[in-house]
């Protein structure tokens, strides 16, 4: 570019969102490096309970799974400078076993995760084996509107449908409509969800505590984070 050339030197090979666990994928799945980053602006606890109610092939139950234990994204993939001669293999092992040991397997963390496909809970499940989160990953089949939390904190993230690839865009402001109703607000709890739709706030009911521009694939979203409780009514004096 204008007269001046970059020399560019890729060391990863396949891209970074490949994790290796996720052979199979259900219809419409997020990218695992956009479900990491939604996990890591919802501060997930390594003790808390998380849910992601329409998980689909279980890629943010996973990567949750996966910060919550601490667990490098690159363990189970391989890199393309693995094969260059200037770096001695030897560190390459020495850096797994390193990431290995920071592991924190003893993690009260639970995650469940629901979907009213059957055959995306099997998927789910088996990547979460993949991955080797399977110990704290729980799989079911669910319907949205019969969703409830889980004890007494934790984090619901989940990315819907938005109307294009799965369900119309009047089901999908349905779906928003329920998440409205079945998402209440409760001190200890957060809910995240990503959608492309601009009057999403509209449909759920309420106006997000904060949100954020991202993009899944070319699909300009926005990530709607809910995590206030709204203060009651003190007693008006008659
Ligand atoms: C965009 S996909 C989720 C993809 C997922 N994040 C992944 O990486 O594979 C939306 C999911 O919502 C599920 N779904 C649709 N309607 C639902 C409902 N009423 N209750 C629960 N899940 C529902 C679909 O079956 C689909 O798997």
């Amino acid at each position: 570019m204008k007269d001046q050339i970059s020399l560019m030197i890729d060391t990863s090979g396949v891209g970074l969102h490949k994790r290796g666990y996720r052979q199979n994928a259900a219809e419409a799945p997020i990218k695992e490096t956009l479900a990491a980053a939604m996990v890591d602006l919802s501060r997930v606890h390594s003790d808390a309970n998380f849910i992601d109610p329409c998980c689909g092939s279980g890629t943010i139950l996973i990567e949750a799974a996966m910060y919550a234990m601490n667990i490098a994204p690159g363990m189970q993939r391989r890199f393309s400078a693995e094969h260059w001669k200037n770096i001695d293999s030897k560190l390459w092992q020495e850096e797994r076993d390193r990431a290995r040991s920071m592991v924190l397997r003893d993690a009260a963390f639970e995650a469940h995760g629901f979907d009213i496909d059957k055959a995306a809970v099997d998927l789910a499940l088996d990547n979460a084996k993949k991955a080797g989160v399977i110990g704290h990953v729980h799989v079911e089949s669910r319907d949205l509107h019969d969703f409830q939390s889980l004890g007494d904190f934790g984090c619901v993230i989940c990315n819907p449908p938005y109307g294009e690839r799965l369900l119309d865009l009047n089901q999908a402001e349905e779906l928003y409509r329920t998440m409205g109703k079945v998402f209440v607000p409760k001190h200890g709890w957060s809910y995240g969800i990503i959608s492309p739709d601009e009057t999403f706030e509209e449909c759920f009911g309420r106006k997000a505590d904060r949100r954020r521009k991202l993009y899944n694939g070319m699909i300009k979203c926005q990530y709607y984070q809910y995590f206030r409780v709204p203060k009651e009514e003190p007693f008006s004096k008659p």
